[in-house]
């Protein structure tokens, strides 16, 4: 660890050092970590079940303030399709999604520069994280998330003492309302807080680790802006320039058809975002209108020589249904990426010998509501 780290603006190519409590450039733009050196397997607390095992490795000045035990989560090996399939589960996180990844570590750094109350706008997974945390930390905080959020997460958010704000209409009016704040409070935005990827890097060293040193040959993860795709990439990066590995995973972006702004942009072979209409969807964790950082997702999973999957609506509820039939209990929106690896298996795309890894994201429990009508529960 050291305190050298650095934010870089890709749009007008300021440098800040990373030693304050900043969410975007002055220019607007979003930031980004420079790149980081990655450890070495030798690196590794084998110590430490969670994702601070590979704390070597993180841009923080020292070890965690707060930590609830994130990471270090279940690989499981199942059938799907009858093929030989890894099972992430994410679900098994603190506050039951992928989110304290990214949490734990943008916390922790805005602990370290000093920030004081904090607000965050959300689908409602990371807004539950981030309020645990912040209860945790003893941070005051407040969360914006969409009136039609799933009621477990709304419940969450109130159950970790933060203030709750619902905002009707869209997902896009939850991030104005947001945005109308700062200047109250710091915006911990996981969705432009660059820390926040640098936790979600540590999924890369994980699935790396628990295979074996090795990587797989393919990773589908449900994305809205990309946190995963990102942090994925990061980590394979960094592991690449530490001569850990000497191939990348193929990564895939899984979307619910109804919204799906990284597909209409790889349909059209953009390099950029590209508009497009959207629909509502089941798949409520990314139902992403507008991701912040389109171009760096879409050239991530093309390096990867990876690509994007869209998952017709009526398609989520039979591989939810599926799923729990193996014993996995997941959220609508972790069902698409089940649903994407039948489809991508179909089509030739992942061929059944190869080594597949499906990150479930979000666990069942945040949305009881939605899973009891897909199952037909009353
Ligand atoms: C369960 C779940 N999966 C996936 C995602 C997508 O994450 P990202 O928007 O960073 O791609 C979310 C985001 O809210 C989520 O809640
Ligand atoms: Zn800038």
């Amino acid at each position: 660890m050291t305190n050298s780290a650095v934010f870089h603006c890709p749009a007008c190519g300021t440098a800040y050092p990373a030693d304050r409590p900043i969410w975007r450039c002055d220019c607007g733009g979003h930031l980004n970590l420079e790149p980081r050196p990655g450890l070495r397997r030798a690196d590794i607390d084998a110590t430490d079940a969670s994702l601070w095992r590979y704390r070597a490795t993180l841009a923080l000045r020292g070890p965690p303030r707060v930590s609830l035990g994130e990471g270090w989560t279940p690989l499981v090996a199942r059938r799907w399709e009858d093929v030989a399939v890894q099972f992430k589960l994410e679900s098994q996180m603190p506050t039951g999604s992928f989110k304290d990844r990214g949490t734990a570590v943008m916390l922790n750094h805005l602990l370290e520069v000093g920030v004081g109350p904090i607000h965050e706008d959300s689908s409602g997974n990371a807004g539950s994280s981030i309020a645990t945390y912040a209860a945790a930390a003893g941070l005051r905080c407040r969360i914006y998330v969409p009136a039609a959020a799933p009621r477990g997460k709304i419940v969450q958010i109130a159950a970790s003492g933060a203030e709750l704000r619902t905002i009707p209409g869209t997902r896009q009016a939850v991030t104005e309302a947001a945005l109308a704040a700062v200047g109250e409070s710091f915006y911990a935005s996981h969705n432009w807080h660059p820390f926040f990827i640098e936790g979600t890097k540590t999924l890369a060293y994980e699935l790396w680790e628990q295979l074996g040193f090795a990587v797989p040959d393919n990773i589908l993860v449900p994305t809205g802006y990309g946190s995963n795709i990102l942090g994925l990439d990061r980590g394979f990066d960094e592991l690449t320039r530490r001569g850990e590995i000497s191939r990348r995973p193929r990564l895939f972006a899984v979307q619910a058809e109804n919204c799906a702004a990284l597909a209409a942009a790889w349909a059209a072979d953009a390099a950029d975002y590209v508009p497009f209409s959207p629909r509502p969807t089941i798949a409520d964790g990314i139902a992403t209108v507008k991701p912040v950082r389109t171009a760096e997702v879409l050239s991530a999973l093309r390096r990867s020589g990876g690509g994007v999957a869209a998952v017709p609506e009526d398609e989520i509820g039979p591989a939810l249904k599926a799923l729990g039939r193996l014993g996995l209990f997941v959220e609508p929106t972790s069902g698409t990426a089940a649903a994407a690896l039948r489809q991508l298996l179909r089509d030739g795309t992942i061929r059944p010998e190869q080594t597949t890894v499906v990150v479930l994201t979000g666990h069942g429990l945040k949305a009881t509501d939605k899973i009891g009508e897909l199952l037909g529960v009353s």
